[in-house]
């Protein structure tokens, strides 16, 4: 990730300030709000009853819990930040409801196993992945833990988005985003034995950011 943006994520003014953003600004609550139906639409994706364990990298402040927690009953919750992993369980501790393990990882060298959970949910990092290759480690990593499932988040280079942005930057230099190709992410997670299974943009118009759900093909046999 770019070192500047995950310093800030390991801080504890950095952590509080993610818990207040999906809750600030309108845009956010209704981005909030979408990603969530999403989920829910992907879930319906999912073998019912065949779903034990989740682990849910990064989990920020732990927003997606609750949701991942309605498909998964043993959910691991993971992120690089110390801080945010303290703030996901003060969170959930407020509602009521925990996780089964708060654990300290890096998602692009996962202290795990392989295959050691039915799903991964994975949402909002993979653009912050400033180097193109280790974007395409983190993926293999996902992958690799998953026996079946993986639902994770990139920014898409053919979105409307990006295009605009780049036809932009030849005007005004800023830098480009960081994003993957359809094909790469059928390639890459083709190499580790997965199909995907559908791919979403959040917001056709206003949105980099693609949710894709991926299945191991031998979990279907
Ligand atoms: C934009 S937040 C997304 C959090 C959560 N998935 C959500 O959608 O609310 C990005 C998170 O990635 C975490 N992070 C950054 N680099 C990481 C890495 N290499 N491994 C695991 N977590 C990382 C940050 O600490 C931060 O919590």
């Amino acid at each position: 990730m770019d070192e500047k943006i995950l310093r800030r994520y390991n801080s504890q003014e950095g952590a509080d300030s993610y818990q207040g953003k999906f809750e600030r600004h309108w845009r956010e609550r209704t981005n909030n709000r979408t990603e969530q139906r999403l989920l829910q639409k992907l879930f319906t994706r999912l073998s019912p009853g065949n779903i034990e364990t989740a682990l849910d990298i990064p989990c920020g402040y732990g927003r997606l819990f609750p949701i991942l927690h309605t498909v998964a009953p043993h959910v691991v919750e993971s992120d690089y930040s110390e801080f945010m992993l303290q703030s996901a369980r003060r969170y959930h501790e407020a509602s009521g409801s925990v996780a089964a393990q708060y654990v300290q990882n890096d998602a692009l060298d996962l202290h795990f196993e392989d295959r050691s959970f039915d799903l991964v949910l994975s949402v909002r990092l993979c653009h912050h992945i400033r180097d193109h290759e280790e974007r395409l480690q983190y993926l293999r990593e996902i992958t690799r833990v998953s026996r079946c499932w993986v639902i994770f988040t990139y920014a898409d280079h053919a979105s409307l988005k990006n295009r605009l942005r780049e036809i932009r930057r030849r005007v005004y230099p800023k830098r480009s985003k960081w994003t993957l190709k359809a094909k790469e992410v059928k390639e890459t997670a083709d190499a580790a034995g997965f199909e995907v299974v559908e791919s979403i943009p959040l917001s056709r118009l206003f949105s980099l950011h693609r949710y894709s759900i991926l299945r191991r093909r031998e979990s279907l046999s």
